[in-house]
């Protein structure tokens, strides 16, 4: 009999200042601090019911019951929420996103957002937000951001208490655009969490990470202060600096595409032009060209034209991760 259902809508992110390598892997406590923005439009719906007659957690994603690593990593946060709450019934859960997942949108982050949010209701339980980024974060680190809404800060903390993310700022406070250039949107090779696991592996890794304060505080006040001309080459400087991470780890991790190259050297080019954009990649090859609201047209018909773009999508500024009513089955 099912003993507790809820439904929960999570955004990806986007994040300004990256996460990259953790210093304890298992709870995803991260190596750095980091800073996202919330992705309107891109959206995972996701419904959780425990149900005494199931005999072990069932899982479908996108409409396809899985099992496996997939199923695994799900079932562990359950069983987090199920000590939690001091629960024993096994749950079904479904996810859907509508938009395509492991291509560099984030949608993990997303997904087990919404699935802290949904499981811990559905459990009966009453998380504040704080508790509900860290329980996000131990599926997948980027989660924990997508928790509370618009501009948000991962404090990287040190242990499971004390790492997780909050709000700087709401969505309407800076109109900034990410427009975002798909130039492959096929499932990737080398996912994030093993990436994590190879940071250390890279000569660079110790530098970046020492870096970050300086960085994460020039993000910080150029988002506070709504400054485009302060943020764009620091959000650029910590991208490139993370994928030279990744790309000296052993073994290398290689995300880039031609077209991901091709739209560097253009966003660099029209920046000098006076067009406010700057770009930050994650791990795909995706471009996320970030602008002020007046540019986006612009930057969508100039991104248009570069050989290999396949797609571009907009997304501004969006909230946290909410309960809905509607459920999925
Ligand atoms: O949360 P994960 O394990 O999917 O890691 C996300 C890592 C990046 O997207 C590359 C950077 C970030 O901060 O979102």
């Amino acid at each position: 009999m099912p003993i507790g259902k809820a439904t929960a809508v999570a955004l990806p992110n986007i994040a300004l200042i990256k996460y990259w390598g953790n210093r304890d892997q298992a709870l995803r406590i991260p190596a750095n601090s980091s800073l996202s923005m919330n992705m309107a439009g891109l959206t995972t719906t996701t419904t959780v019911a425990f149900d005494d007659a199931l005999k072990s957690d069932v899982v479908v994603l996108g409409g396809v019951e899985r099992s496996g690593p997939a199923r695994d990593r799900v079932a562990k946060m359950l069983d987090r929420v199920r000590a939690l709450a001091g629960l024993a019934a096994r749950a079904r859960v479904e996810s859907r996103s509508n938009f395509p997942a492991g291509a560099g949108l984030a949608s993990s982050a997303s997904g087990f957002a919404a699935l802290a949010v949904a499981s811990s209701a559905a459990a009966g339980l009453h998380l504040d937000e704080a508790a509900l980024s860290r329980l996000a974060r131990t599926g997948s680190g980027s989660a924990c951001r997508s928790v509370p809404g618009g501009y948000v800060e991962w404090q990287a903390g040190t242990d499971d208490a004390s790492s997780f993310a909050f709000s700087i700022a709401p969505p309407e406070h800076w109109d900034l655009r990410d427009v975002i250039a798909l130039v492959d949107v096929t499932h990737k090779s080398v996912g994030s969490t093993q990436g994590h696991a190879l940071a250390d592996t890279s000569p660079l890794h110790a530098g970046r990470v020492a870096s970050i304060p300086g960085r994460l505080a020039r993000v910080r006040a150029a988002v506070l202060e709504r400054d485009f001309a302060a943020l764009a080459p620091v959000v650029e400087d910590d991208a490139l600096a993370m994928h030279a991470v990744m790309m000296t780890s052993h073994p290398p991790l290689i995300y880039w595409q031609p077209a991901t190259i091709a739209i560097i050297h253009a966003v660099r080019a029209w920046r000098a032009e006076g067009v406010s954009v700057c770009f930050t990649i994650d791990a795909g090859a995706n471009v996320h060209c970030l602008c002020e609201a007046s540019a986006s047209d612009e930057v969508t018909r100039r991104l248009r034209s570069i050989a290999g773009v396949q797609d571009v999508r907009i997304v501004s500024p969006g909230g946290p991760a909410r309960l809905i009513d509607d459920h999925l089955f």
